[in-house]
Parts: structure tokens; C-alpha cells; sequence
């Protein structure tokens, strides 16, 4: 599949994007292996989430969807998951694949997990190695570091104080929900704060979660069941955010935006890009109900048409904007003088090397980007032109460029794009409603 991108000069209006990635894997997980019913709202019903789904309803839990977004779990309790008879196939979906990791951890029997191409390449070791200093044993592809991995768990784990070596939180997760399993107290310690969406839900569903400076640690007990109201995903959003910053004439809204501390990043950046942003979290009412149900901050997000700076985007902020470094990849490209991002060695372990793909295909667009080991120097600002370009079965790239062919010069063709649908199928039809025309279409 292959998406057609004219350039437009305007961009106006109020939308609202899916779901969130993250919340949703985590109340679908959560969900299960709590005692009781778990009513989800908002629910990312992209590729990706749906895999979770698949997958615990392959460990035993029974998942009804009630409606568009809306599903109802009935929790098995912590020790209620049962052998699967196949396979559990995750696709491209690194967090279904870890947090899953975590959890399996702690059952007394073999699962066998698989993945896409780009899943099967991406490093395990990392979640493989601290579930094996709790007690559980991982088999497989290079010496138990790639997919397809069998994870056989303990009923009881040993404790853990983990000192992780990466900012993850598909790392905390999967060692904290492990944790759910252990004979004491669980701690991990990162390197940088990483989003902390397992510990919010955790302790929605009455789990002791603790945090002190950069270690968090878990008591191990029971779940039990609590609503969930999934806000819009702020990585989704940056998509039209950026484009609304970057398109001569605009003015966009995204409502019900997930605006986690450890989750906005990419606001901070923007704000010191120089773009004119405004967030209104949601207050009085609206918070009672989003606080009570999801545990997470939540609001309205509006960017206009500005003139961009470029910046330093490194160190702490990293795990606060990993997942939208594409996209912020080409508001810098657009941007007066030097940007430079750092410390993000990360990206080249995502759904691709993130780092060579934008310097390879935002390069073919006319953007000055060179690759360093761990980021990017992006010189602007640079007039893009259309061109043909790749996404490399990557989403966020796919998007990304998307974004940067609404303001260059001629037709963008990009390919391989089906991959969009992992975690934002209606994306096209979202840009062609805030330009009131179709400026980005779907062809063979
Ligand atoms: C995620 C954590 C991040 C992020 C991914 C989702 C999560 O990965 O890139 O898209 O939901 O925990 P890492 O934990 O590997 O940094």
C-alpha cells in the first residue's frame, strides 16, 4: 500500500486521535489477571492492541467488545491464566511482546512467542535477562535473546532490585509485572524516567507501587478490577500537532489528549522551537471523570502556524519524546538554524533504525539530516520537495513523512505503508478532514 501526499497551505480544525498505545496493552494485561470485571473505554483498536487481546484471550481470560473502543474483560485473577494451545504471535508489537514477557514470567507453564519480521530482529536480552535472575527460563533464537522465544515461568519468583541499563518502560513493566509473582518486594531502577503508565494502572487496581527518585518498587499481591478510560495518544497526536505547525495556515485541536508528565516531551520541544502551542487539561467535571476511571491527566491541545527554531533534544527528555522523534525529525528540518537530538541510540532498535531511516528518506526529500551513533544534526531550514520515499514497515516513519509531504514542493509518494494501521488506521482520513480536502490518499 502506497499513500499519495499533496502539499496545502491550510489546516484547520478540532479532532480527536485513538486511543492510547500504551494504556490500552496495559488495561487489556491488567485487565485479565485482575479479580473482577474490567470495563475499558477508548480502547486502541489498532494492530497492535488487538494482538494483546488475542493473546490473553489465548491464556484463558474472555474478552467481550461491547462497542466501538469498548470492551469488557473478565479478569481470571493473578494465577487464573492457563496453558495457550498455539503459538502467541505479537506481530509488530514490541510492548505486547515484553509486558506479556513479564507476566508469563510468573506461570508455571510454556508459552511460545513470535512476531513480524521487525519483531523477530528486535533485542529480548533485555527483559530475557532479568525474568532469568527471578527464576524464569527463556529459551530460543540467539541464545534466548530474539522471537520466536518459549518462556517457561515459577508459580514463585526470587525477588529483584534491578538496575536497568536502558530508560524502557517496556523494561520496568515487564520486571515489575513479574513482580506480581514474587516472594518480596520488586524494585527497578532506570537510568531516566521512563513513562509510568504500568504504575498508574498498577495502583488503580490496588497494587502497592512506590516510587523514590528513579526506582520504583512493587509489593507483590492481588488485582483487583477498576474501570479504565483510555485518553487519545499523544504520539498519535504529534502527527497533526507538527503538520499544524508547519502548514502555512493552521490552527489544530486534538481533544482528549493523554497528557501524562513522562509522556510530553514533545510539547516541551515544540514550546522551544518557538511553535505556538496551548494546552487546556481538562478540569472540574471532566477530570473527576477521567481521573476516576484512567488515572491519568488529560486535555485539549492547540497548535498554529509559527516560525520554528531548532534545538537541543537529548538527555532526560529522551524517554519523554522517544516515540515522536520522526516526527519532530521534520519540524527541525523546517526549522531556522541547528537541531540536534542525542542520546537516542534507542531508536535504532524500534519497529526500524529509526536514526538511518529519516536521515535516508527525509535526505530524499531535500532535508539536511546526518546520522550520528546516537541521534541526529538537522540543519534547516531546508525547502523540502516531493519525492519517493519508504517507510520501511515502520509507522511512525510512514507518518513522518506524511507530515513533511503536506509542505513540500510536488507529490510525495510513500511506500509500504500498511503498517500505519498498528496504531492509527483512520490517519489519512484524519489529515484530509482538518485540510478539507483530500491530500493524502491510499493507493495500491
Ligand atoms: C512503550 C515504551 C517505549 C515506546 C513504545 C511503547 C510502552 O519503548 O517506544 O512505543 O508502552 O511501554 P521502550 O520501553 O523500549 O523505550
Amino acid at each position: 500500500m502506497r499513500l499519495r501526499v499533496r502539499p496545502i497551505a491550510r489546516l484547520s480544525g478540532r479532532v480527536e486521535v485513538p486511543g492510547d498505545k500504551s494504556i490500552s496493552h496495559r488495561a487489556a494485561l491488567l485487565g485479565a489477571l485482575a479479580e473482577g470485571t474490567t470495563d475499558i473505554r477508548g480502547y486502541l483498536e489498532a494492530e497492535d492492541c488487538l494482538r494483546t487481546i488475542a493473546a490473553v484471550e489465548a491464556l484463558g481470560a474472555e474478552v467481550t467488545r461491547k462497542g466501538p473502543g469498548e470492551y469488557r474483560i473478565a479478569g481470571v485473577g493473578r494465577r487464573g491464566f492457563c496453558e495457550p494451545d498455539d503459538v502467541i504471535d505479537c506481530g509488530n508489537s514490541g510492548t505486547a511482546v515484553r509486558l506479556l514477557f513479564g507476566v508469563l514470567a510468573g506461570q508455571p507453564f510454556w508459552t511460545f512467542l513470535t512476531g513480524d519480521e521487525s519483531l523477530r530482529r528486535r533485542p529480548m536480552k533485555r527483559i530475557a535477562e532479568p525474568l532469568a535472575r527471578m527464576g524464569a527460563t527463556i529459551i530460543g533464537r540467539g541464545d534466548g535473546s530474539r522471537l520466536p522465544l518459549g518462556v517457561r515461568g515459577l508459580a514463585q519468583l526470587k525477588a529483584l532490585a534491578y538496575e536497568s541499563p536502558v530508560a524502557s518502560a517496556q523494561v520496568k513493566s515487564a520486571v515489575l509485572f513479574a513482580g506480581l509473582y514474587a516472594d518480596g518486594p520488586v524494585s527497578v531502577t532506570e537510568p531516566a524516567a521512563s513513562r509510568d503508565h504500568s504504575e498508574v494502572m498498577l495502583r488503580q487496581f490496588g497494587v502497592s507501587i512506590e516510587r523514590r527518585g528513579l526506582t520504583t518498587t512493587l509489593t507483590p499481591g492481588p488485582l483487583s478490577s477498576a474501570p479504565v478510560v483510555v485518553p487519545g495518544d499523544i504520539s498519535s497526536a504529534a502527527f497533526p500537532l507538527i503538520a499544524g505547525a508547519i502548514v502555512k495556515d493552521a490552527r489544530v485541536t486534538v481533544a482528549g489528549v493523554g497528557l501524562n508528565p513522562t509522556r510530553t516531551g514533545v510539547l516541551d520541544v515544540l514550546q522551544a522551537m518557538g511553535v505556538e502551542i496551548h494546552t487546556a487539561r481538562d478540569g472540574g467535571e471532566a477530570l473527576e471523570r477521567s481521573r476516576g476511571a484512567a488515572g491519568e491527566a488529560r486535555g485539549d491541545v492547540t497548535v498554529s502556524s509559527s516560525a520554528l527554531r531548532g534545538t537541543e533534544i537529548g538527555g532526560a527528555l529522551i524517554p519523554r519524546l522517544i516515540d515522536e522523534v520522526p516526527v519532530l525529525a521534520v519540524a527541525a528540518a523546517l526549522a531556522e538554524g541547528r537541531t540536534e537530538i542525542k542520546d537516542a541510540a534507542e531508536l535504532r532498535v524500534k519497529e526500524s533504525d529509526r536514526l538511518a531511516a529519516l536521515a535516508r528518506e527525509l535526505g530524499r526529500m531535500g532535508a539536511r539530516v546526518s546520522e550520528r551513533p546516537n541521534g541526529l544534526i538537522i540543519d534547516g531550514p531546508a525547502r523540502l520537495r516531493g519525492a519517493h520515499v519508504t517507510s520501511g514497515g515502520d509507522h511512525r516513519i510512514a507518518m513522518a513523512l506524511a507530515v513533511a509531504g503536506l509542505v513540500a514542493e510536488g507529490e510525495t509518494v510513500i511506500d509500504d505503508t500498511e503498517c500505519i494501521a498498528t496504531s492509527f488506521p483512520r490517519f489519512a482520513d484524519l489529515l484530509n478532514t482538518l485540510a478539507g480536502q483530500t491530500c493524502v490518499s491510499v493507493t495500491e
